[in-house]
C-alpha cells in the first residue's frame, strides 16, 4: 500500500545558468556523481515503495525529460501540470487519483532535488512514519536541526516533554520573518520542515477537505475522471484555475493532527550554488569542482563548474560562482547567490 509522490515541478532558477525553465535543475547531474537529482531522488524511495507507486508529478513541459531520465517509469505515473500552481494543488490532485487506485494508500510527498546521503537513516525515519500513519490520523514531517534564522524554510514547533521519536507538533509556521525565526530558535524546541511529508491518503484528503474546502471541491468534482480517459479534458480545463498555494500554507499551518520525526540523517535542499558548494567535496584549497580541471593560484572558496570538463585557470579569487554553458559565463560572488534570480531576469530583457 505504500505509494510516492515526487515532485519536480519547479524552476530552480538560483542555478542559472545550468538551470533553466526548459532544463530545470532537478534532470541536471547537479553533484557530479554520474545521476541526475531526479534518478537519485527516484533510486532513495525504491528502497520503500514498490517503483509502480512512485507518481512523478511535473509540468507536462518536463514529460519527455522524466521519461527519458526514469525509463523504470511509465506514462501512468507521469501526473503532468498545465500550469504551475504551487504544491497544494498538485498534492492534493495526485492524492485523490492514488485514492481513488487504493483508498488504503500510505505515502510520501517528496521534492525531486533535495541531498540526502545517508540513505539507511532516511528509510528508518520513514519507515516509522508510514507505520504511525497506518495506524493513526496524522500529517508527518521529518524536522531538521535549524543552525541559522533562515526565512525561506518553515518552523515547526515540537511538544519538548515528549520523549517518543514521534512528537506532536504545537504550530507550523511556514516561512517567518527574521525576528520570528531568531527568537523560534532560541527557544529550542523548533525544527526546520524538510519539505517531505508522510501521510494516509486518507488523512491528507481529509485535511484538504476541511482546511481548503474551495480547492477541495475543485479538484473533487473531476474524480469520475480521474484514471480513465476524460482525465485530460478535466485537468486542462481546471488545473490551470486552481488556486495557487503551497501545502504548507494550505493544510499545514492550519491542521491540528501535525507530526514530526527528527531527521537522523544529514540534509539539504540544494538552493543555491552556495548549498551545493557546501555539500561537494572540496580541492586543496577549498574550492569545490564539478566536471572541470582546475589549475588555481591564490584562489579559494570558489563554486567550480563547466558543461565540458574545461581547463579553469584562477588566481586571486576568492568565494566565486564560476559556471559555464555554452551561451553563458557566471562569475558572480557567492555572498549574492540569491540574487542571481533577478540577474536571469535582467539577461532575459537585455538580450
Ligand atoms: N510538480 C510541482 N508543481 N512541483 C512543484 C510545484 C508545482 O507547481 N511548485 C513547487 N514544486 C516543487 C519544487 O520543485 C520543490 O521541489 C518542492 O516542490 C517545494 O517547492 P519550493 O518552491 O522549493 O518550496 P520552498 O523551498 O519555498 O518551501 C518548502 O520547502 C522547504 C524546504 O526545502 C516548504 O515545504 C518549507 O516549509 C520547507 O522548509
Ligand atoms: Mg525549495
Amino acid at each position: 500500500n505504500y505509494y510516492a509522490i515526487l515532485m519536480a515541478g519547479g524552476v530552480g532558477s538560483r542555478f542559472w545558468p545550468v538551470s533553466t525553465e526548459e532544463f530545470p535543475k532537478q534532470f541536471h547531474d547537479m553533484l557530479g556523481t554520474g545521476d541526475t537529482l531526479i534518478q537519485k531522488t527516484f533510486q532513495r524511495l525504491s528502497r520503500l515503495i514498490p517503483k509502480e507507486n512512485i507518481f512523478i508529478l511535473t509540468n507536462e513541459r518536463y514529460n519527455d525529460l522524466v521519461l527519458e531520465q526514469l525509463p523504470e517509469v511509465n506514462q501512468r505515473q507521469v501526473v503532468l501540470e498545465p500550469a504551475m500552481r504551487n504544491t497544494a494543488p498538485c498534492i492534493l490532485y495526485a492524492s485523490l487519483k492514488i485514492q481513488k487506485e487504493n483508498p488504503d494508500a500510505v505515502m510520501i510527498v517528496a521534492p525531486s532535488d533535495h541531498w540526502i546521503e545517508d540513505e539507511v537513516a532516511f528509510t528508518k525515519n520513514v519507515e516509522q512514519a508510514f507505520s504511525y500513519c497506518e495506524k493513526h490520523d496524522a500529517l508527518m514531517t521529518l524536522g531538521i536541526q535549524p543552525t541559522f534564522p533562515n526565512t525561506g524554510y518553515g518552523y515547526i514547533e515540537f511538544d519538548k516533554s515528549s520523549n517518543e521519536v514521534i512528537k506532536s507538533v504545537n504550530q507550523f509556521r511556514e516561512k517567518p520573518d527574521y525576528e520570528t525565526a531568531k527568537g523560534f530558535i532560541e527557544q529550542g524546541n523548533f525544527l526546520w520542515n524538510a519539505g517531505i511529508f508522510m501521510w494516509s491518503v486518507k488523512s491528507v484528503v481529509e485535511a484538504f477537505k476541511n482546511n481548503q474546502p474551495g480547492l477541495y471541491a475543485h479538484f473533487e468534482k473531476g474524480i469520475e475522471a480521474y484514471n480513465t480517459d476524460a482525465e485530460n479534458a478535466f485537468i486542462s480545463e481546471n488545473y490551470p484555475l486552481a488556486e495557487n498555494i503551497s501545502v504548507d500554507y494550505a493544510v499545514m499551518e492550519t491542521s491540528k493532527n501535525v507530526f514530526v520525526i527528527a531527521a537522523e540523517f544529514d540534509w539539504n535542499d540544494l538552493g543555491t550554488w552556495g548549498s551545493l558548494y557546501d555539500k561537494l567535496g572540496k580541492d586543496s584549497d577549498n574550492n569545490a569542482v564539478v566536471n572541470a580541471r582546475t589549475l588555481t593560484e591564490d584562489a579559494s572558496g570558489n563554486m567550480i563548474r563547466t558543461k565540458s570538463n574545461k581547463i579553469v585557470v584562477l588566481d586571486g579569487l576568492e568565494d566565486y560562482i564560476i559556471v559555464d554553458k555554452e551561451d553563458v559565463l557566471l562569475i558572480y560572488p557567492k555572498a549574492k547567490e540569491q540574487d542571481i534570480k533577478q540577474v536571469l531576469k535582467k539577461v532575459k530583457d537585455t538580450f
